[in-house]
């Protein structure tokens, strides 16, 4: 058996970071989350105080950031100019402001030209939303991981800072708006790509999920 990618899309709080770090360590492989990225562009763009739809100052900071993956135990860690920025990379300030950021072109191509270097060499799970249609479509599994929408929210609602004082209903609707702007955008928007296997993870546990898309992995390489 050979190396292959493994492409995981799919809306927010589908449980794709989770579930796509347990199949790379079963299988040995490299994971990315590249949300990850785009909420450290997002992180970088609010500090420098640039608007979110300046695609010409976003896009040469994009291009200037030194963005570094690093495998951790828990989570991945992003390093960024040298900097560990993990633990603000998940806030409310940022899911709030990340999905204006994503629509940019000039972040979007270089997010990707990054990615795909990343994956020459085979061997990873890539998380993202664009993984299986633009970034690498030629990945040898696609997997397409949804979850009901309540689900999803109380996936993220256990993310967020305690102190978020946000409800539910409200992270649930914040979390609806993210997915129309994904899904809405003109380049590389949120869709299932053809070829990608469809797994709802309504009602599974995070090791029945991730043994299903080990077991395709296996089969496919
Ligand atoms: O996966 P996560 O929720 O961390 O992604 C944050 C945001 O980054 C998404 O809502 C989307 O706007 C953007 N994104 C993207 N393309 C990807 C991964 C993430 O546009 N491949």
């Amino acid at each position: 058996s050979f190396r292959i990618n493994i492409a995981i899309d799919g809306p927010a709080g589908a449980g794709k970071s989770t579930v796509a770090r347990k199949v790379a360590s079963a299988l040995r492989y490299i994971y990315i989350d590249t949300g990850a990225m785009y909420r450290a562009v997002t992180l970088k763009a609010l500090e420098s105080g640039i608007s979110t739809d300046d695609d010409s100052r976003v896009g040469q900071l994009a291009d200037e950031l030194d963005i570094v993956l690093l495998p951790g135990s828990e989570s991945q860690q992003v390093i960024v100019n040298g900097e560990n920025v993990t633990s603000r990379l998940r806030t409310l300030d940022i899911n709030r402001n990340v999905s204006y950021i994503a629509r940019l072109s000039r972040v979007r191509k270089r997010m990707a030209d990054l990615q795909r270097r990343m994956a020459l060499e085979k061997g990873v799970v890539m998380d993202g939303r664009d993984i299986g249609t633009h970034v690498l479509p030629d990945a040898e599994l696609k997997v397409f991981l949804t979850a009901s929408p309540r689900e999803r929210a109380e996936r993220r609602f256990k993310e967020l800072e305690a102190d978020a004082n946000l409800t539910l209903d409200e992270l649930e609707k914040e979390i609806a708006e993210r997915d129309r702007l994904d899904q809405e955008r003109e380049i590389a928007p949120l869709r299932q790509a053809e070829d990608a296997r469809l797994l709802d993870s309504t009602g599974k546990t995070v090791d029945e999920v991730t043994e299903e898309i080990v077991q395709w992995g296996l089969a496919a390489a």
